[in-house]
């Protein structure tokens, strides 16, 4: 797909741009849930995305923990592997997750809605930032330090589990309003 240009970016952008707003379907945010046909993939999407959004916290928080009452055995440390548990998680169910839209849906949803394209493109762009954020979190989480350099890679982490958590969000967040209406049927 065609590169986009920066100010589509989801580490820049907060929201998605009128060039692509002013072609969603037409279905506003609070009418989903009593919509006649949430109860399928509309609510599953829904469900991925809240999961994925809270292993995300944990994992900010469980880092977030660490650094509050730190001691130099990281790697002894339970809060240490509950993070790190959380984080490995997180990278997987949401690699799989976009695999899955790049692979199946999004080449669907752009035949069904061509004008939705556009939008189809920032998501699949989406996707590669996410990609390399989260590659780089399973690295940095991998790392083993030497114990006097534990702090400075437990705040690394910590402030890469937060730009991860921002990113993910804002593309959760802007994927529901392109794709929720055409689980529902919105022409
Ligand atoms: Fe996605
Ligand atoms: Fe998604």
């Amino acid at each position: 797909m065609a590169e986009l240009q920066t100010n589509f970016d989801v580490s820049e952008r907060s929201g998605l741009p009128s060039e692509v707003r002013k072609y969603l379907l037409d279905c506003p945010r609070p009418t989903w849930t009593a919509h006649p046909r949430y109860h399928g993939k509309a609510e599953f999407f829904i469900g991925y995305h809240t999961f994925l959004r809270a292993e995300s916290e944990k994992l900010g928080s469980e880092l977030e923990k660490i650094l509050d009452s730190f001691t130099t055995d990281v790697a002894d440390n339970p809060d240490f592997r509950k993070a790190e548990d959380a984080g490995l998680r997180l990278i997987q169910y949401a690699q799989h997750h976009h695999r899955i839209e790049d692979a199946n849906y999004f080449p669907m949803f752009a035949q069904m809605h061509p004008k939705l394209r556009g939008g189809l493109e920032l998501l699949d762009s989406d996707h590669r930032a996410l990609s390399s954020a989260l590659d780089n979190m399973g690295r940095t989480l991998r790392k083993r330090v030497p114990k006097e350099d534990a702090y400075g890679s437990v705040a690394i982490a910590n402030d890469r589990a937060r730009e991860l958590d921002r990113l993910l969000k804002r593309h959760l967040f802007d994927e529901e309003e392109i794709i929720i209406p055409i689980f529902l049927g919105v022409q």
